[in-house]
């Protein structure tokens, strides 16, 4: 099964509830980057922020911590109405925060920069619910995809399937028309994208046509609607 994950950070954050809005048709979940200033050099969305949206929308919030201390505010994504948190592997302390996210009900990810190696997410495969695998140095939407990822998604790929494990397997930096067929053939499932979606006038068609090219690639060239 793809997904597709329409990311906020590109959308107009003065009309946030109407971007959420115009992408709902075409997705079930959506995909929101929290930015500390510290683990990445930007600063974007918390918990209120997140609450707020909570009232206008049932989509599913895949909530990315890009912070330095995601333990500290797991519980008030929770409460805020987050679905999923997913916490960089960079930061340390991840089966204490994978553990600590699922007693509190989340769908518990872990996220890998793309400098970082295989070796230091193979431990968490079987612990998380999601795995993220950057396609982008974190901190901005907008960036070009980094081809030099793709063996290392077809490698968690390889390795979930290996071990039977069912992780959600989700990438997220530049995924477009033109990278998204890389990264389905390499096994990703879940398909987050920023600039693709919010950046084009109607956010709906862009998403529809991400899925379709997703599709495309998944079925070697034949979609079936
Ligand atoms: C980057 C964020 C991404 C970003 C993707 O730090 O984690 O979710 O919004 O944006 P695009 O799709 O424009 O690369
Ligand atoms: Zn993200």
């Amino acid at each position: 099964m793809l997904r597709i994950a329409p990311s906020l950070l590109s959308a107009d954050f003065g009309e946030l509830a109407t971007a959420v809005g115009e992408v709902a048709s075409e997705t079930d979940w959506l995909h929101v980057d929290v930015m500390d200033g510290h683990f990445v050099p930007n600063l974007t969305i918390g918990p209120p922020v997140v609450a707020s949206l909570r009232r206008h929308s049932g989509l599913f919030f895949d909530c990315h911590l890009m912070m330095t201390n995601p333990g500290d505010y797991l519980e008030a994504f929770r409460d805020a109405g987050a679905d999923g948190c997913t916490v960089h592997v960079e930061v340390g302390d991840t089966s204490q925060l994978l553990a600590e996210a699922k007693r509190l009900g989340l769908h518990a990810g872990v996220a890998i920069n793309p400098e970082t190696p295989y070796e230091e997410i193979d431990p968490f495969l079987a612990e998380a619910d999601l795995i993220l695998c950057m396609t982008v140095h974190p901190g901005f939407g907008g960036q070009a995809f980094m081809p030099e990822v793709v063996p290392k998604i077809a490698r968690i790929r390889a390795e979930l399937d290996r071990r039977g494990l069912s992780a959600d397997l989700e990438v997220d930096g530049g995924i477009d028309e033109d990278t998204v067929a890389a990264v389905v053939a390499a096994g990703a499932r879940v398909l987050v994208a920023g600039s693709a979606i919010f950046g084009d006038e109607r956010p709906w068609e862009a998403a529809r046509r991400l899925r379709l090219s997703a599709e495309k690639a998944l079925t070697g060239g034949q979609v079936h609607s």
